[in-house]
């Protein structure tokens, strides 16, 4: 939610903060910005919509030259995306000019405030009173070297809410100062220059070596005296260093028409890197960070999994593998519901936090809630050193490397994945496993990278279908089981790409109510179980697809090989390969990602980025 990018060194700045945008519109493209600094003073440019609208303008008219700068990219909080509320914003004498991601919770009377006392607002931002009161608190301090970073740590004090700010000023042409509190900020140090940036991959062209900025901290990257951090009462501080093991390739599109395309062909590696090295010799599961002792997991009498979206998704498929593997009972709550129903927690309840940015507020604010009522929190997450896992007790890191396109793929996969070490795990401290029963389960889980790539293999039908749909004004989507979260998860990754209106429903629900959707050719997608597993399930299913073929409905059963007891109720059979039943998700939701991504492509949408959407989503 919202790229933020500030550089200082010897190249052109403009360059490498327009590249390092590049890299982050993914967080969101409503809007895009540029502030540069030199001897001569401060310029800037700014567009409502895509980067490239901002890129031309700068083709247009271009920049001064300058080696210190700052830039944005922008979802929309406060004020509509138009050119006015694009950032940097710059202060009245157009001395300081500050890019921001977050809310500014406090920003109406800040306002109001700076208005009473002569000072006139542009814009509907919340961002705007801080490159105000940026300005006057610098103008309010001494001449010293850290004049900027002293007036950023004036004005953190006095705001409330979530921020990353970026500034720079006119008079400091070698110097930009970043301020974090619970939103994403790191630092890229390269050789005689210096980044800050949301995300690494804004600097992983350039450096791969990161500091993670800590809550309530200020950094100021100066050409000259380097990197310095302090606290916001200006206590000298620590970030987290740490080295990026992917490069910038692994951000890239590798020819692949779409990163989502890319990532969706990722899945077999994201999940067998996930597994990689994660089972002992004695069959315990290898966690990132535990400071939770086997005594505190084999006190835990209650889960929840909290999570948004997609992550969401994933926590419910593995609810039935944690329930089934471990005999603790498990609930799956949306993390943004969560702490305002009270829930009931102590210290023998365990909170799965899953998310892939390890940023997403709602689930940081649910994490919070659980730990205030000392709950312990494992956290699944797929970016190193985010927020979520630093206010975890334990955590392990799905290693699906950087998800680009805005809707959630190969993290799913690995999210899926890391759950069910997870429980493995904790079946095995509990005892209510084997060692060995552990190590066999483990053993199928590492088989399923090659049946995720047969499946990808196998995807024409399912692009010519998605093509065949693409004016569908509706598609259902229908699963039992662990084929629930399944349709749950079909319907998410259509409506987001492709704008259709699409729902998923348990098949024991079609006849409550969902059925009376059903018209002449209303396609459904159905999720079949195998018929190995729990059969049961299997005939209930099949008697799904008979009940809505009766009433017109257009039928295409994603079925494992060898199921021919759905051909004759299937106007589309889609095959995946046969795999134990709480693993088969892996494959299922294969099909349902290719199928939306293209529908959005022969809809002519953006499928890396949806309108109204971003990829990490830090207000609440
Ligand atoms: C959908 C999607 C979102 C995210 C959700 C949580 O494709 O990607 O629903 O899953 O916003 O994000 P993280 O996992 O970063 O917490």
């Amino acid at each position: 939610m919202c790229g933020i990018v500030g550089y200082v060194g010897q190249q052109s700045a403009l360059e490498v903060v327009v590249e390092g945008l590049r890299r982050m519109e993914y967080r969101g493209y409503d809007s895009a910005g540029v502030a540069i600094v030199n001897a001569e003073g401060l310029a800037t440019d700014k567009r409502a919509g895509k980067l490239a609208n901002l890129e031309k303008s700068l083709a247009e008219v271009p920049l001064p030259p300058a080696t210190a700068g700052i830039g944005h990219t922008r979802w929309a909080t406060h004020g509509a995306p138009n050119d006015v509320n694009a950032h940097p914003h710059v202060s009245e004498h157009g001395d300081v000019a500050v890019v921001h991601n977050g809310i500014i919770e406090n920003f109406a009377e800040l306002r109001d405030e700076l208005e009473r006392t002569g000072t006139e607002l542009v814009s509907e931002t919340d961002t705007e009173v801080t490159a105000h009161l940026l300005s006057r608190a610098y103008a309010d301090l001494p001449d010293r070297p850290d004049r900027l970073a002293a007036a950023m740590r004036v004005v953190c004090r006095r705001l409330e809410g979530a921020f990353t700010l970026v500034a720079v000023h006119r008079d400091h042409d070698g110097t930009v100062v970043g301020a974090r509190r619970s939103s994403p900020l790191v630092a890229g140090i390269g050789t005689g220059e210096y980044f800050l940036a949301s995300d690494v991959a804004a600097f992983i062209a350039h450096t791969r070596d990161a500091l993670e900025l800590g809550e309530d901290q200020v950094v100021e990257i100066d050409r000259e005296r380097g990197i310095n951090i302090t606290d916001f009462d200006g206590h000298p501080a620590e970030g987290n260093e740490y080295h990026v093991d992917w490069d910038a390739g692994a951000a890239e599109k590798g020819g692949y028409a779409w990163f989502m395309l890319k990532e969706i062909a990722e899945q077999p590696a994201a999940v067998a890197d996930t597994l990689r090295g994660r089972l002992s010799a004695g069959g315990d599961i290898v966690l990132d960070e535990v400071r939770l002792s086997e005594e505190d997991l084999r006190d835990v009498d209650k889960i929840f999994v909290i999570a948004c979206g997609t992550a969401y998704h994933a926590g419910l498929v593995a609810k039935y593998a944690i329930e089934h593997w471990t005999r603790i009972p498990c609930e799956v709550e949306l993390a943004s519901e969560f702490r305002y129903r009270d829930p009931v927690l102590d210290r023998s309840t365990l909170v799965i936090a899953i998310s892939q940015s390890g940023e997403t507020m709602d689930t940081l604010k649910a994490l919070r809630h659980a730990k205030e009522q000392r709950a312990r929190i494992l956290s699944i997450c797929n970016t190193n050193g985010s927020t979520m896992p630093r206010e975890s007790d334990a955590v392990l890191y799905t290693r699906a490397g950087p998800e680009v396109a805005v809707a959630s793929t190969k993290c799913f996969l690995a999210q899926i994945t890391a759950c069910y070490l997870v429980a493995l795990y904790l079946a095995r401290v509990r005892g209510v496993k084997y060692g060995d029963e552990v190590a066999a389960i483990v053993a199928q889980l590492r088989g399923m990278p090659a049946l995720i790539e047969q499946t990808l293999a196998t995807m024409e039908p399912v692009r010519e279908l998605g093509r065949d749909l693409a004016t569908a004004p509706t598609v259902l989507f229908l699963g039992r089981h662990v084929g629930y979260p399944i349709a749950l998860e079909g319907a998410l990754k259509l409506k987001e790409l492709a704008y259709i209106h699409a729902e998923g429903f348990a098949g024991g629900e079609l006849k409550h109510g969902p059925i009376a959707l059903i018209d002449h050719g209303t396609p459904v997608v159905v999720i079949v179980p195998s018929p190995r597993g729990r059969n049961i399930m299997h005939g209930k299913v099949v008697n799904n697809i008979q009940e809505v073929r009766a009433r017109g409905g257009r039928m295409i059963v994603i079925a494992e090989e060898g199921d021919d007891a759905v051909n004759a109720f299937a106007d589309l059979v889609i095959r995946v390969p046969v795999a134990p039943t709480l693993l088969a998700p892996l494959l299922t939701s294969v099909p349902l990602q290719v199928l939306a991504c293209e529908i959005a492509d022969a809809r002519g949408n953006d499928v890396d980025q949806p309108r109204n959407l971003a990829k990490s989503v830090t207000v609440e």
